[in-house]
């Protein structure tokens, strides 16, 4: 059945790509954002776009809305550890008014854009999401704050949510790709050596306990990863709150990237081995087994050259129109 939904954050990467999905569904899209880190050119056509801030959400909530999709926040782990007042205010306070604007208007189903970042280090991989959270910078602390919020308000006042944790998140979709400024995801860093945006790769640290040295991180397509809003819409049942890890299960090191961005560029892609920066876990790998046990998740491009190649092709797209 379609419906209406508001999609906070619709401006951005992941939440252009899950509007566009809505979009392909039959589903009427309300996309609400301040365009402080998206741009008005990734809102997809065919969604209605609110320039506006989320904690104004009541001025335009209304009981036509059949859901919320929660992709506003702030999300640079190292600004987060230098200004975490922007996190706290942002991602904490910021969906705090959302919620209150939902029970007002009496919108009832919540999809949440949580993280990886709210276990920290992991004692065990893949990880579970019965495992320990213990965040290490103030962007991870803020996300299980909302998480907790979510938790209360399903249970005190019948939100029917599902948190999504994802793992590292890549890959394009059509119009809508990645274009974080400044940029701080690996693949898209690559990319930049490829296009001759940037000198050499930087490597924090090769001396880690994994294979080659380097950080083990589990990449997962942006398309795959709106197949499972679209499923979570269906699995939200009032008064609980779902949360599912969000990757494939398969981890690659940096220098495994670097090697793929090879192969699918053509470009040598020279890497300079820097210190390793505080806070980066060896190794992020999820358990992907309650996503699909509980919404029916089936990713089908968890290929990591498939993966860069859509990126790149969304890279060049953006070069190209600049
Ligand atoms: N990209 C990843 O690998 C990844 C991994 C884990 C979690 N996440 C989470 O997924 C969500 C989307 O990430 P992304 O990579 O698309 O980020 P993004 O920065 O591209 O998108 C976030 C969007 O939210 C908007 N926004 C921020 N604060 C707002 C506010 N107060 N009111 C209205 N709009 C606001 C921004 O303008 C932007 O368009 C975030 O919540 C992020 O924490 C992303």
């Amino acid at each position: 059945m379609s419906g209406k939904y508001l999609v906070t954050g619709g401006a951005g990467y992941v939440g252009s790509v899950v509007a566009q999905h809505l979009l392909e569904a039959g589903h009427e899209v309300v996309v609400l954002d301040n365009l402080s880190t998206g741009f008005r050119e990734g809102v997809p056509a065919g969604a209605a776009f609110i320039e506006g801030d989320i904690r104004d959400a009541a001025k335009w909530l209304d009981s036509s809305f059949g859901a919320v999709l929660h992709f506003a926040a702030f999300s640079q782990v190292g600004e987060s550890v230098v200004k975490p007042e922007k996190y706290w205010d942002n991602n904490v306070a910021g969906t705090m008014a959302l919620l209150g604007a939902m029970r007002e208007a009496g919108v009832r189903k919540l999809v949440f854009s949580s993280t990886a970042a709210t276990y920290g280090e992991p004692k065990e991989v893949p990880i579970v999401e019965s495992a320990p959270t213990s965040p290490t910078n103030p962007y991870g602390a803020s996300k299980l704050a909302v998480d907790h919020m979510i938790t209360g308000e399903a249970a005190a006042h019948g939100l029917g949510a599902v948190s999504l944790r994802y793992f590292n998140v890549a890959g394009a979709y059509g119009e809508q790709g990645e274009r974080h400024n400044p940029e701080s995801h690996l693949i898209p860093l690559v990319l930049q050596v490829a296009q001759g945006r940037r000198d050499a790769i930087s490597v924090y640290g090769d001396d880690y306990p994994t294979p080659d040295g380097t950080c083990v991180r589990d990449y997962i397509h942006v398309a795959d990863l709106a197949d499972a809003h679209l499923l979570a819409l269906k699995a939200a049942t009032s008064g609980e709150h779902l949360i599912c890890n969000l990757g494939n299960g398969e981890g690659f090191s940096v220098r495994q990237v670097i090697e793929t961005v090879r192969q699918v560029t053509g470009h040598p892609i020279p890497e300079v081995v820097a210190p390793r920066r505080g806070g980066d876990p060896a190794a992020l790998v999820a358990s992907a087994a309650t996503a699909r046990e509980k919404l029916g998740w089936n990713p089908s491009r968890a290929d990591l050259a498939g993966i860069v190649a859509d990126a790149w092709e969304f890279a060049q797209k953006i070069a190209r129109e600049q």
